[in-house]
């Protein structure tokens, strides 16, 4: 399934209704770890990797570890390929993706970020923090039926997976 929500209080509500306590959770944006700490009680057998490029994250997210042994802080952009290789390399699976790289965040580069790590991660579960794309879901109307029942959108499971998506090579000189 994916969540989508705005309010930081319904994010915060939201993520103790999907996390298990033996789940693997990838927290892109955690800055301060806030929600991490959250994220950490409700997984003590699990696994939290939380990443976010802000200078304001390091110090507290470094203490932060101290006290919640299951999280390991990655200081990175999340928008780069090496960042999703680096978690990838780090995890077995992932249960739960959690994106909230800011409630008022660019929707096109949210949604890039979750489309890119969901497909290559495939989680049970995604949860997004994100106002534009709330707008976006509540604004359309339609008359087909195109249903993911997981983490991440099965109709494009063939050719979402990175290094098959052509337009990640303007995100990566990794590939070409
Ligand atoms: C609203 S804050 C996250 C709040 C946090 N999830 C919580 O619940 O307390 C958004 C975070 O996303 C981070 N962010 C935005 N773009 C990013 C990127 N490309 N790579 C890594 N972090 C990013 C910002 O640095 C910021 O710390």
């Amino acid at each position: 399934m994916i969540k989508v929500v705005y309010d930081i209080n319904i994010y915060r509500e939201a993520l103790k209704n999907i996390i298990k306590p033996d789940d693997t959770v990838v927290e892109l944006g955690c800055h301060v770890g806030n929600s991490t700490k959250i994220i950490s009680e409700l997984a003590p057998h699990g696994k939290i990797i939380a990443i976010d490029n802000s200078p304001e994250s390091t110090e507290s997210m470094e203490k932060l570890m101290d006290t919640y042994k299951n999280v390991e802080f990655h200081k990175a952009d999340v928008r780069l390929h090496e960042t999703l290789e680096y978690v990838i390399k780090k995890i077995k699976s992932c249960d739960v993706l959690s994106v909230d790289l800011g409630g008022g965040y660019h929707p096109d580069t949210t949604f890039k970020v979750f489309f890119i790590w969901s497909s290559s991660l495939k989680p049970r579960q995604t949860i997004i923090r994100n106002r534009g794309i709330l707008d976006f879901i509540h604004s359309t109307s339609t008359v087909e039926t195109i249903k993911s029942e997981y983490g991440w959108l099965e109709s494009s499971s063939r050719d979402g997976v990175p290094p098959r998506l052509k337009e990640f090579t303007l995100w990566s000189s990794k590939i070409k």
